[in-house]
């Protein structure tokens, strides 16, 4: 996949159960036209990936796991593999700050899941991005470094230009409070070049970058104009339909390709 469309993630996070989640999925159809520049894709609760598989016309919507378990399968009690969901999704959230910061994974956790999500054709969408103490220490680059590096690891070049980034600075997810359009740009810049670094330029000019962290309706247009963003992650503003239409629209516009 390549980077002449705009890629929206909705993440539900844990709202929505199975009813009210198809109920969502028949308003924003109603709400969203397809666009051939915008790519949509709604991530879930895990109850309600099955059922949404099989409603969505997958022309108009692709879906994400929020999450999964590395190993593939066996005795495992309460997990769900990207085996078992292999075919179901096309795309899963790796490293979450949710699941860094809740649920203590670590590095090798992340790890461990792009291996698997790419074993199991699942594009892994990996997420990344500094602590509000480490972003006032300045310590946002190493932060990013260290971040890819391990999720990176044993990743090779072929694979890497399918694997998408999101830089969500931790602080600015779920407070309202905006990471500086000129902080992304610098961000996005050192993802591309430890890419160009790790995987050579023709990958760092091919991967998927996505901005999240309290983006909305008035703010999300900021983003997607960035040189270098394709698109954005969106947690609480995706929960209602009609914001997450009208960012949609924005990101239509804001296409290099206005097809
Ligand atoms: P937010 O969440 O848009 O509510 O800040 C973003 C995310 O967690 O991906």
């Amino acid at each position: 996949m390549g980077r002449e469309k705009k890629l929206i993630i909705g993440n539900w996070k844990m709202n929505l159960g199975v009813h009210d989640a198809s109920l969502y999925l028949h308003r924003l159809e109603k709400l969203v036209k397809v666009h051939r520049n915008v790519e949509i894709v709604l991530a879930p609760t895990m109850l309600a990936v099955q059922t949404l598989s099989l409603q969505i016309d997958r022309r108009q919507f692709r879906l994400a796991a929020q999450n999964f378990y590395h190993r593939d399968f066996g005795a495992y009690t309460g997990e769900v593999s990207a085996a078992q969901l292999k075919g179901v999704v096309d795309y899963a959230l790796v490293g979450h700050s949710e699941r860094r910061h809740i649920f203590n994974e670590h590095d090798k956790d992340t790890r461990a899941k792009v291996q698997a999500a790419i074993r199991n054709d699942i594009t892994p969408v990996l997420c990344i991005g500094e602590t509000a103490t480490e972003h006032s220490a300045d310590e946002t680059r190493d932060v990013i470094h260290d971040q890819l590096a391990a999720g990176l690891t044993n990743v090779t070049s072929e694979e890497a230009s399918d694997i998408i980034v999101a830089y969500e600075p931790v602080w600015a997810i779920g407070t309202g409070i905006n990471a500086k359009p000129a902080d992304v740009t610098k961000a996005v810049l050192a993802i591309r070049s430890q890419f160009k670094h790790l995987f050579g330029s023709k990958v760092a000019e091919e991967v998927r970058i996505l901005y999240g962290g309290s983006v909305n309706e008035d703010n999300a247009a900021d983003y997607l104009m960035l040189p270098g963003i394709d698109g954005l992650l969106i947690g609480g503003a995706s929960l209602d339909a009609h914001v997450f239409s009208a960012i949609i629209e924005k990101a239509h516009k804001n296409s290099k390709k206005d097809t």
